[in-house]
């Protein structure tokens, strides 16, 4: 399947991350409010079938050093077809992300990002939780 990638909040189908985020273990609490800023905050990447909106991730960036990519989702029916290599693929080749050094958190799909270079690094990284974010 061929898919097109689109970046930038103004691009993105709302309703549908939304949608697709509050189906995921990591944010099935965030309210729609709470995406929409994070959203307007972020770089943002979706995958496109024609006008319809399949894919989503976002990358937060200082623009100098580090990008942190987060809350990569393709729509469950189409997984394993592309949709998250093409948007990992415009990630990685952004102009303004190809230099910097990139992470991100995973519970099980450090196969997929490897394929994009990413390698895990359990020693480096501490994270702090809070009461609304985990
Ligand atoms: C993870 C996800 C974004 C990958 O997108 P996708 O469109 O299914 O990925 P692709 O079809 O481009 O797959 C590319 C390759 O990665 C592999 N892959 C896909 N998901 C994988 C996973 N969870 N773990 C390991 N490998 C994975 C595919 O098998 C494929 O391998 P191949 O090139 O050897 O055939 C998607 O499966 C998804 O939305 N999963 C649920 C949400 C999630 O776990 N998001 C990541 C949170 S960190």
């Amino acid at each position: 399947m061929s898919y097109t990638v689109k970046t930038g909040f103004e691009n993105m189908d709302l309703q549908w991350v939304i949608k697709a985020l509050q189906s995921t273990y990591w944010a099935d609490d965030r309210s729609g409010e709470t995406i929409e800023k994070s959203m307007r905050n972020s770089i943002c990447f979706g995958a496109f079938e024609g006008e319809k909106q399949v894919g989503f991730c976002r990358v937060i960036t200082d623009c100098a050093t580090t990008f942190y990519l987060c809350d990569v989702i393709v729509e469950e029916n189409l997984r394993k077809s592309g949709a998250g290599s093409a948007m990992m693929q415009a990630v990685i080749s952004d102009p303004l992300l190809a230099d910097l050094r990139g992470i991100l958190g995973t519970k099980d799909a450090h196969g997929f990002y490897e394929k994009f270079g990413f390698e895990k690094n359990d020693k480096l990284f501490m994270q702090r939780w809070t009461k609304v974010f985990r």
